[in-house]
């Protein structure tokens, strides 16, 4: 049965087998850890950061072994699309971004899905109206090209130290022997049963609720399904995945009533992931490193480098959560005007974050109690104007998961996997379900207006909020690798981490608990259910911000921090992951 929620509920919410599931109460899942982990670090030391036991010990499985931080993060993702497919998986994509320390260099590989051929800038239109979000969320049209295993693949080739298939063996001993649903996974199952038809899909119906129930936490699941797709790819390489059977299933399931959408073996085919430049930016005396577009991983540098035009000298906490605040409102602004494809649209990432313009952006901070507005960098900069979009404020749901790796080179990766919002579209095909990433587009369409930059565009990647951010100390070092899922919070989960540790005293894990405060739009939420979130919320008030008071902000942060000491590595404690580590001896 489908019932009608509110946004707000499905942003706190956040993949045919015969499964089997021997229900065991008293058997529960690894319990997550939440208290910081410190370690060894580089030349010896390596350490993992995920979302879910079972993926972050495939991580260290790997790095164990010697592997490249990318070995290790292959593994965890293909066992993060087994035990937490409500936030990402092989039928999604998703973002590495790399520090490979010999040449201290960053690079971006960027695995997100692409709009099928078929796809329209109207599709998510019905007699002139936008679709309600839940059924563009379940449409075939939501359904865009996967891209987990081509970025897999480029990435192995670029960096992979182990055997291809190695990467693969943890995920598919699971799936083939079993694992414990976590209380997480579970947890999701009765609600998405109301609002989704993740219940009724042929294969997810079997696979999430068998005999007709939802999966309880502590039970034992295996998914043969997902064990032969990933044997099939370990064996034959991506062509497996993006060609023949499994494709054909991918096809089929997008293409399957209700709201059939347009994606073709022939747009699976043409799946490419892009090795882009990272975008680097100066703050302090540090380098922060993120993804590009159609990542918003540049809001990280927009973003601190306002507060610092933004925060008084010697300031109080309250004033630099007020100067975080109006950061935020300045940068999401502009990130929602500004970012699309790059492949398809000019994105003026250099103009938004010159100094000049930043230091004009902060002179003007828009009142606490109106919707600030994107500003134009190319009119500080006596440039030729590129606000040329239309506004877009797209609702992203939160089935991402996020991971940080380095290994016992010092190598690093930071990952952020998407299937949109929990279990994607709820398509099933080949043991996983499909992502529901084209609704990350403007799902809004009117003819008479200007196109916004982030349109629905055949072959496109929608824009993504999903922001892994390696920081480098002023030698180039490793310093930092954080990132979160939290679909359009994540930037602001993110950049909490950032300020928290570089700027507010706190200790790795202190940052990743304090209460989350999203500034985007007309509102400013604050996260109350953490300290100290009343007092924030309070003060935020006083001032004249609109502010919402929510708790169980869906934040799953994943931070490595390098120290002179070594490494020392958090889990969010609003998830279920755990950090492990260890050393290589050479
Ligand atoms: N679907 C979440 C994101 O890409 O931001």
């Amino acid at each position: 049965m489908r019932v009608a929620l509110s946004l707000l509920s499905l942003a706190l919410l956040a993949a045919c087998s015969e499964p089997t599931q021997t229900t065991s109460p008293e058997q529960t899942p690894p319990l997550p850890v939440v208290e910081a982990q410190e370690a060894q670090g580089w030349p010896h030391g390596y350490m993992a950061a995920v979302a879910n036991p079972y993926a972050t010990e495939a991580a260290v499985t790997m790095l164990q072994q010697g592997g490249h931080a990318v070995d290790a993060a292959i593994a965890a993702h293909a066992v993060l699309g087994l035990v937490e497919p409500e936030s990402s998986g092989i039928g999604g994509g998703g973002f590495f971004v790399v520090y490979e320390q010999d040449t201290q260099s960053v690079r971006f590989l960027d695995g997100r899905e692409t709009a099928p051929a078929g796809a329209t800038a109207d599709m998510f239109m019905r007699e002139n109206t936008e679709m309600g979000f839940l059924d563009a969320w379940q449409s075939g049209h939501a359904v865009g090209v996967p891209g987990a295993i081509a970025l897999y693949k480029l990435a192995h080739d670029t960096y992979g130290k182990l055997p291809w298939h190695t990467l693969f063996e943890p995920a598919i001993t699971l799936a083939s022997e079993g694992f414990v649903v976590s209380a997480k996974m579970a947890g999701y199952l009765p609600q998405m049963a109301q609002i989704s038809r993740l219940d009724e899909n042929p294969g997810s119906a079997q696979y999430f609720y068998p005999n007709g129930q939802p999966l309880q936490a502590g039970s034992t699941l295996r998914n043969p399904e997902y064990a032969n797709t990933l044997q099939r790819v370990a064996d034959e390489g991506p062509s497996a995945f993006y060609s023949g059977e499994i494709a054909q299933a991918m096809a089929a399931a997008a293409q399957a009533g209700p709201d059939r959408g347009t994606m073709t073996v022939a747009d699976i085919e043409a799946y490419t992931a892009v090795e882009r430049d990272a975008i680097c930016g100066p703050w302090r005396d540090l380098t922060i490193c993120s993804a590009t577009p159609p990542s918003s991983g540049a809001m990280q540098i927009m973003l601190a480098n306002l507060y610092d035009e933004l925060v008084p000298e010697n300031p109080t906490q309250a004033q630099r959560i007020t100067a975080f605040v109006d950061a935020q409102r300045m940068s999401y602004a502009d990130r929602d005007y500004y970012f699309g494809d790059p492949d398809h649209v000019e994105v003026p990432l250099e103009q938004l974050l010159d100094p000049r313009y930043i230091e004009s952006r902060a002179a003007n901070p828009t009142p606490p109690g109106d919707t600030p507005s994107h500003g134009d960098p190319a009119a500080v900069l006596n440039q030729d104007s590129v606000a040329i979009w239309a506004q877009d404020s797209t609702n992203e749901a939160a089935g991402t998961t996020h991971f940080s790796i380095v290994d016992s080179e010092g190598n690093a990766v930071s990952s952020t996997m998407t299937v949109e919002s929990p279990f994607g579209s709820g398509r099933w095909a080949a043991g996983f379900v499909l992502n529901n990433e084209m609704t990350d587009f403007a799902r809004g369409f009117d003819a008479d207006t200007p196109e916004p930059a982030n349109m629905i565009r055949p072959g496109a990647r929608p824009r993504s909020s999903m922001s892994p951010t390696i920081i480098l100390d002023s030698d180039s070092e490793l310093y930092m690798v954080t990132g979160s899922p939290g679909g359009n919070s994540i930037p602001a989960y993110t950049a909490k981490t950032v300020m928290g540790i570089v700027d507010w005293g706190m200790s790795v894990q202190e940052a990743v608990n304090f209460p989350n405060i999203i500034a985007r739009g007309d509102t400013v939420r604050v996260e109350i259910g953490r300290e100290p979130g009343q007092s924030l919320a309070d003060q935020l008030n006083a001032i004249g911000y609109n502010v919402q008071e929510v708790d169980g902000e869906n934040s799953g942060l994943h931070v490595i921090l390098v120290t002179e000491d070594g490494l020392i590595g958090a889990a969010d404690p609003r998830r279920e992951g755990t950090v492990m580590s260890g050393s290589v001896t050479q």
